[in-house]
């Protein structure tokens, strides 16, 4: 009789080899792998969905056999327990399956781990640690294009001395269940690299910002593309990039520092999650300033209501905590990464969204904002250190960077990341490792991730951050506002008569009649005009009493539209009026290298 092929060590080796692809091609652990197969003469192969459109090359594939190897050499343990579904369910999510479901019936799971490389649920054998596998060799790809799929053909070559006949080794006796934040990264990112690679201790959620299939739940945000099949889960996204909820605690704390009432951005929970936030009031509470860093990438003339969300809440920061603030003006990112932007062009909308910069009233002693081309000497040094600890590697789980990607974007994200470490400012803020406080949409966090995971490699603090959720597009929650789109969002050049016409298309979630709206209600959270509301009516009370007669159909969508034109309009024409009057000396001011005052 032959003998099953379907040994402790051929197990481990499809483990491996699944995690090795995994973290080299970028795509996520979970849901991912299509099929396995192991057959006589411990051949294996095994079937996963990439993540990007991209055929993997013959350097990715080398990449992989050497990670395959990498972990074979480091004789890591591996961790099989058993566990009650629903607790590997809840501790866990989707990381640990294959995917096709696991039947209903099963509801107890038996799951192999490998410390920040593999996690799956399937009821074999596996060996205590992976140096008994012997040597895993590659032998054969297959990519099929229109799936998107890799069929992957290996052969293991058992270590010297191990045979298949051996009964199955005894459980390991360290088998703990590995705590869910252990596993968070692989959760929703694909494994991080064994530590030999600039391993940067992983920052949660270090990769990639693709949550796509994850527990991200379908939904991709990165900083070039926002895409969710209907509203975008927020809470999801905190699981999914590991950063944290903003507390009442802490909206109070920060009304108790500032000795004023939080701005309606953080009363509504607008700007919902952060990062060590409470660190660095520990550390404003002790005395000591932080600075704050935002920015803007100039990719056209006109801003539109969405862009002035981090800006002002950023000046509120500004006047609350009195502190200094650098502003970065992303010209080089928006000639780099848009098609049809020459550089020139880029360099003048830097300057001309200024002007709207300035125009949210921001301390012209406190502010420095500078275009990254005509700063780039002092930053460069930062840019440098930063570069030389990031790898491609990282950077395409990040960013879902590939083979085709202009190397100007692959190293992009350190100039992002340069303004983080107060050292980037000498002759502005003049001090090293200052704190950094980091007011941005969510979909910016990846830059941030990436530079957080660098910091300590570098001994700078890493910065903190202050996560706000998207503003909608005029066309409801789905669509996406784009700068190219003038009828996609209000813009800051509007006139009135525009803005009325926009927010009168707006996208409603009230009823289509009279009769039905008076009966049934609106839906608030996909009607546009209360969303815009939340963000730009100020009145907390009337805010609340507005939402509840809206969705108990006491008000009709055309009476919501009617008060948002007039809100609107307040902060549109206050913008042009501020706005044309920011004087030639004045954007000089702002963008001359001086020390700020603090
Ligand atoms: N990349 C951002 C954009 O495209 C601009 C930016 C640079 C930024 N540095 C920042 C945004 C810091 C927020 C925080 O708009």
């Amino acid at each position: 009789m032959a003998e099953d092929p379907r040994t402790p060590a051929m197990h481990t080796a499809m483990e491996i080899v699944k995690g090795a692809l995994s973290a080299v091609l970028g795509f996520p652990l979970g849901r991912s792998t299509i099929g396995s197969k192991i057959s006589e003469g411990d051949k294996g192969r095994i079937t996963v969905q990439l993540a990007s459109e991209e055929k993997p090359g013959p350097e990715a594939m080398l990449r992989v056999q050497e990670v395959i190897n990498g972990i074979v050499e480091k004789d890591l343990s591996c961790h099989v327990f058993t566990m009650a579904r629903a607790a590997a369910d809840a501790a866990y999510g989707d990381a640990m399956y294959d995917k096709f479901e696991v039947p209903a019936e099963v509801t107890t799971l038996t799951l192999f781990y490998l410390e920040g490389l593999a996690l799956h649920a399937a009821p074999h054998t596996y060996l205590p640690s992976t140096g008994g596998v012997g040597r895993i060799q590659i032998t054969k790809e297959r990519y099929m294009t229109a799936k998107r799929q890799l069929e992957v053909m290996f052969n293991v070559l058992p270590a010297a001395g191990a045979s298949t006949t051996l009964p199955p080794p005894p459980p390991c006796p360290t088998c703990e269940p590995p705590p869910p934040e252990a596993v968070e990264p692989l959760r929703t990112s694909v494994p991080r690299l064994l530590e030999e690679e600039n391993g940067t201790g992983g920052e949660q959620g270090g990769a990639p910002a693709a949550v796509a299939g994850g527990s991200g739940g379908g939904q991709v945000v990165t900083p070039w593309e926002v895409e969710a099949d209907e509203e975008v889960d927020y809470n999801k996204l905190v699981v999914a990039f590991g950063s944290q909820l903003i507390s009442e605690d802490m909206v109070a704390r920060v009304e108790r520092l500032t000795n004023r009432r939080a701005h309606r951005f953080l009363r509504r929970g607008l700007f919902f999650s952060h990062r060590d936030l409470n660190q660095l009031l520990d550390l404003y509470e002790k005395g000591e300033k932080f600075y704050l860093y935002t920015g803007r990438g100039p990719s056209s003339e006109a801003l539109h209501l969405g862009h002035l969300v981090p800006f002002q809440f950023t000046q509120w920061l500004q006047e609350a905590f009195g502190v200094p603030l650098v502003i970065q003006l992303t010209d080089d990112e928006k000639f780099l990464f848009k098609s049809n932007l020459p550089l020139a062009e880029t360099h003048r909308l830097a300057r001309e969204n200024a002007r709207d910069i300035i125009a949210c009233e921001f301390d012209p002693a406190k502010t420095f904002m500078f275009s990254d081309l005509d700063y780039i000497k002092e930053l460069y040094p930062v840019v440098l250190q930063i570069q030389k600890f990031v790898t491609f590697n990282q950077t395409r789980g990040i960013f879902g960077f590939n083979d085709s990607t202009n190397i100007g974007c692959i190293a992009f994200p350190a100039v992002q990341a340069a303004p983080s470490f107060s050292v980037a400012f000498p002759k502005v803020l003049g001090k090293a490792n200052m704190p950094c406080l980091i007011p941005c949409a969510i979909d910016q966090d990846a830059y941030f991730r990436m530079t957080r995971d660098v910091a300590p490699r570098l001994r700078y603090p890493k910065p903190a951050l202050i996560h706000s959720k998207f503003f909608p597009g005029l066309q409801g929650p789905k669509g996406k506002m784009s700068a190219s789109e003038l009828g996609t969002a209000v813009f800051v050049t509007d006139t009135q008569k525009q803005v009325e016409q926009k927010v009168k298309s707006s996208f409603s979630g009230g009823q289509d009649t009279k009769e039905k709206q008076l009966e049934l209600g609106a839906n608030l959270s996909v009607d546009v005009a209360y969303q815009y509301l939340g963000f730009f009516l100020e009145d907390d009370d009337e805010y609340r009493q507005i939402g509840e007669d809206y969705a108990a159909g006491r008000l009709l969508t055309g009476q919501v539209k009617k008060r948002l034109v007039e809100v609107l309009w307040e902060v549109v024409g206050k913008h042009q009026r501020l706005r044309a009057a920011v004087t030639d000396e004045q954007l000089e001011r702002f963008m001359s290298v001086r020390p700020l005052e603090y």
